[in-house]
């Protein structure tokens, strides 16, 4: 995409307003992108690191404060051994190339998911990809890792009945904003809007709780091939829609 056409398009989304504060990507069809060009499927996963930088810059130039990644769901370990092994080494390998481009850009990193079954190499470059980006005012990138939306309400749930049982708080103060709280996205608006690609049409146990009233949008295109003027097409159709919780709009 040209320079120029670029940055018309950004400030035409910008003076619209009514920007998604937080935006969730399920990255998919990294395998089916590689099996098309007869590579394995780590290749499209490499590929798919592209589309990530891309989408990061293009969300910090239009003031997005949170992008949430699916890079990796707690039922991806039942894939092989290797692509598994692969994608840990990848992620490591991105953050530790990636870090100062982050900083530059006044990104500040964030996971979510139960980072312990994290192999420690990857653990290892996460914590000081998190730290060092710790000072960054502009957009929160988050990296679901390990991550499973009923497995983050299990925790929510034992950490709160926990809580009863030490008498912190009794139980009617359980309500909607205590749950929000003790889910891993604690601090963080809900989603507004959702983007899968590959043209699966489900949520795959992302953000089950967060994304009550969040609008979807889904596109074709796979996600090695995902760029920035894909996401300013996701982004003028949430601009266009009109999102009422439940209420009737006069
Ligand atoms: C889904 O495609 C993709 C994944 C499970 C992994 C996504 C990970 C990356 C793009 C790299 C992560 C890196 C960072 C820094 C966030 P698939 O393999 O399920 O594709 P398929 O459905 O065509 O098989």
């Amino acid at each position: 995409m040209k320079k120029q056409e670029d940055r018309e398009i950004r400030e035409r989304i910008i003076e619209k307003g009514n920007l998604p504060r937080h935006i969730a990507i399920i990255m998919d069809g990294n395998g089916r992108w590689a099996r098309r060009r007869g590579k394995e499927r780590i290749a499209g996963h490499q590929a798919g690191i592209e589309a990530v930088r891309d989408t990061v810059r293009a969300a910090g130039e239009l003031g997005i404060e949170v992008l949430t990644l699916y890079a990796f769901s707690s039922e991806n370990w039942n894939r092989p051994k290797n692509e598994v092994f692969a994608l840990m080494r990848l992620l490591r390998e991105t953050l530790e190339k990636e870090t100062e481009e982050l900083k530059k850009n006044n990104v500040r990193l964030r996971t979510i998911g139960r980072l312990d079954r994290l192999p420690a190499f990857t653990l290892h470059a996460l914590k000081k990809a998190i730290e060092r980006t710790s000072d960054g005012t502009g957009l929160t990138l988050v990296l679901a890792l390990n991550y499973g939306g009923r497995g983050e309400l299990v925790d929510a749930v034992r950490q709160i009945v926990s809580d009863v049982e030490k008498r912190r708080y009794g139980v009617e103060a359980v309500d909607e904003g205590l749950i929000s709280r003790c889910l891993y996205t604690s601090g963080l608006p809900d989603p507004d809007l959702l983007i899968r690609t590959s043209g699966e049409m489900r949520l795959s146990n992302f953000l089950l709780w967060q994304m009550a009233y969040t609008e979807i949008w889904v596109t074709d295109v796979l996600w090695p091939d995902f760029r920035r003027e894909h996401l300013y097409q996701a982004i003028e159709s949430y601009q266009s829609r009109e999102r009422r919780f439940g209420r009737v709009m006069e």
